[in-house]
């Protein structure tokens, strides 16, 4: 079986559920020892349990991305107990309120740019450090397709997902130097609990916003994710990478 990670140490957030969690699967089954971080704990425990009984390594890790404290201590925990840091997925993130600019509450604003933009900054701020003192690696920021184009209703989350590829590019150009690469990815609409606030009828409509005409998998942006941390990937830093059935195409 191919080990394109072998002897590397990994840390996804947001890893007790959906994308993170197959990016979590992937990667243990690519040979990565992982750490396992998401909000909440027996989440993170079942999802690391999973990889152990894959025949992977796993440790499960909770802390909030919000809380800097919290994810200096989580990439130090990857260290001490791993022995360094490679690779890096911060893809823990929330949906926003429905409600157009005028109507939308400050708090949901404030709530929604912490958790899916500041969160970025406090990981790759520690995550970088741990990889310069690795000799190297490589981290994917998961944006959405609410990256690069817009939606009715969502002001917070397009803001926060457009700032995650400025972010990315600014990272990746002062690393990409010292080894450390640092890309983001845009799903389209993907079948997770995240959608789950949907109705019925509105979670079909959206697959209609697909050319594919169907939502995307967890495991459609792992690989492209895993793909982007891989050394197949050297040449690739500081850029957004789609995957969306041609949801932005049109
Ligand atoms: N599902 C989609 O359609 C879609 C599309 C584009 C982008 N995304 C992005 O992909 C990422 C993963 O989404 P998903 O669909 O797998 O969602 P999900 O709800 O299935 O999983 C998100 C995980 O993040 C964790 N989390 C939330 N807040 C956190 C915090 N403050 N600290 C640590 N962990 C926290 C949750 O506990 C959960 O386990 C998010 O950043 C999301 O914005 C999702």
């Amino acid at each position: 079986m191919d080990q394109p990670f072998a002897g590397k140490v990994a840390l996804v957030t947001g890893a007790g559920s959906g994308i993170g969690e197959a990016v979590a699967m992937e990667l243990a089954e690519g040979g990565a020892r992982l750490l396992v971080s998401d909000l909440k704990a027996e989440a993170a425990e079942r999802a690391a349990a999973a990889i152990r009984a894959a025949g992977g390594q796993a440790l499960a890790h909770q802390a909030d991305v919000t809380d800097p404290a919290a994810v200096q201590a989580m990439v130090a925990l990857a260290e001490s107990h791993f022995g360094a840091l490679h690779l890096a997925v911060n893809n823990a993130g929330i949906a926003g309120a429905r409600v157009n600019t005028a109507d939308y509450p400050l708090d949901s604003w404030q709530r929604i740019i912490d958790v899916n933009l500041t969160s970025v900054f406090h990981c790759t701020k520690y995550q970088v450090a741990a990889m310069l003192r690795a000799g190297g690696g490589a981290i994917v920021n998961m944006s959405s397709i609410l990256g690069s184009v817009g939606t009715p209703g969502a002001v917070a989350y397009v803001a926060a997902k457009h700032g995650v590829v400025g972010l990315t590019k600014a990272v990746a150009l002062e690393y990409a130097g010292q080894g450390v690469r640092v890309n983001a990815v845009g799903p389209g609409y993907i079948d997770t609990p995240l959608l789950s606030r949907f109705d019925r009828e509105t979670h079909d409509g959206l697959k209609t916003l697909h050319p594919a005409g169907r939502l995307g998998t967890a495991r459609e942006v792992s690989a492209l994710t895993c793909f982007l941390l891989s050394d197949r990937a050297a040449f690739i830093t500081g850029s957004y990478h789609l995957v969306d059935g041609g949801y932005t195409a049109r």
